[in-house]
């Protein structure tokens, strides 16, 4: 439905030099599908966004839907974008507050170069407005609704061209934890039901994790994975990634031997020898960073049977209401593990750390990105 191929774009900085905010990114949201840009502030969410919708015209690059190239440094194409039907959501949405809500919603039907009659305002109007559970607000002046009932009529206004693909900027930035919640599963509904082929973009992991179809993970004007959410979060391919989504235990390591049993390794880590999986090739002696989440741990006060059994010792526990937050040392380290708050361990008693070898994942070292982000 929508591709980008090799898009770059620029900024002049103040002193007449260049920011580079978005650098060799390419990808393709197949139709009725959501696609979330994920990354921390200023890695290029926002202008990557911004040259899909036409309000930056980048360097380099191909931006195309079916039968429309959109944008082609190439073929030199750069069509402006009113002409493009996609809809956008800012980051920082703006309702006009001297209109109502109906109003809101017409106002680009309004100033739209295509004219619609009354009646077709009406009936699209009140669709868009039921399809995010505005209708029964349409009089309603739109600075007296709650900031999660504003978000949706922003959503509205999107919505009202019919647009083939839908950009949203950070469309949930501004609202509590609880209505941010909500309106995270409304958002997706109504995905889902309408098949808006969508573009995310968020700097919060668990929207993008909750959300997405797929992700691309974003450092530094870079893609630096794509993947299901489930592949993100199981398989991060290098340490950025293994770190901005979620939290992460890094052992580093010294690969031994290919495990015969499994696609892994036996390595020799910095808490002990453990058998771990990989999608890479390694020869003995190899260096490694191996990565676990600390609800991959399981905790024990006798020594359990299997594989990746490590001692320690408990040093500090954190009740966080269903579960638990335990810092077991071992030697010199400190683990993280994330238990049932069943197990109940005081501090300095012995503890056995136990990981699934699946669960113990090797990934790539990528020292430039982090220093970059
Ligand atoms: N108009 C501009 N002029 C110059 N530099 C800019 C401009 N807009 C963005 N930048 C720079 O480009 C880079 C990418 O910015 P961008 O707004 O795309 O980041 P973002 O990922 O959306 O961040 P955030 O999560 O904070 O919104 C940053 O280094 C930023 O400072
Ligand atoms: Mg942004």
């Amino acid at each position: 439905m929508l591709s980008v191929k090799k898009l770059h774009t620029e900024y002049p900085d103040d002193r007449g030099q260049v920011v580079k905010a978005v650098q060799d990114v390419s990808f393709d949201v197949p139709e009725g599908k959501l696609f979330t840009l994920l990354g921390p502030s200023g890695c290029g969410k926002t202008t990557t966004l911004r040259s899909i919708a036409g309000l930056e015209r980048p360097q380099s690059g191909e931006i195309a839907v079916p039968g429309t190239v959109v944008y082609s440094s190439e073929k030199n194409i750069f069509i402006p974008p009113n002409k493009r039907n996609f809809g956008m959501v800012f980051q920082s949405y703006a309702i006009w507050p001297h209109m109502n809500v109906f109003q809101n919603a017409a106002f680009p039907l309004d100033v739209g170069s295509r004219k619609f009659s009354k009646k077709e305002i009406e009936e699209r109007v009140m669709r868009v407005l039921s399809a995010v559970g505005l209708d029964g607000f349409a009089g309603r002046e739109a600075t007296k609704m709650s900031g999660g009932q504003q978000q949706r009529l922003a959503l509205a206004r999107a919505l009202v061209m019919e647009p083939k693909l839908l950009l949203l900027d950070e469309p949930l930035s501004n609202l509590d934890a609880k209505l941010r919640e909500r309106m995270r599963f409304e958002l997706k509904r109504m995905q889902r039901e309408l098949g808006l082929t969508t573009i995310y973009v968020t700097h919060d992991q668990s929207e993008a994790l909750a959300l997405s179809h797929e992700i691309a993970v974003m450092s530094a004007g870079h893609i630096v994975q794509i993947g299901s959410p489930r592949d993100i979060y199981e398989r991060p391919r290098n340490k950025f990634v293994a770190d901005f989504v979620g939290l992460t235990n890094f052992l580093e390591a010294t690969v031994e031997a290919p495990e015969p049993n499994n696609s892994g390794y036996r390595v020799d880590s910095s808490i002990g020898r453990l058998s771990v999986t990989s999608l890479d090739q390694f020869a003995k002696g190899d260096v490694v960073l191996i990565s676990v989440r600390p609800e991959d741990i399981e905790l024990y006060e006798q020594r359990p049977d299997g594989l990746n059994v490590i001692e320690g010792k408990v040093d500090l526990k954190v009740f966080l209401g269903e579960y638990m937050d335990y810092q077991i040392k071992v030697g010199e380290h400190q683990v993280l593990a994330r238990v049932h708050s069943s197990f109940k361990a005081p501090v300095g008693d012995t503890a056995y750390l136990k990981m699934n070898p699946e669960k113990c994942i090797t990934i790539q070292d990528d020292a430039q990105y982090r220093k970059a982000a």
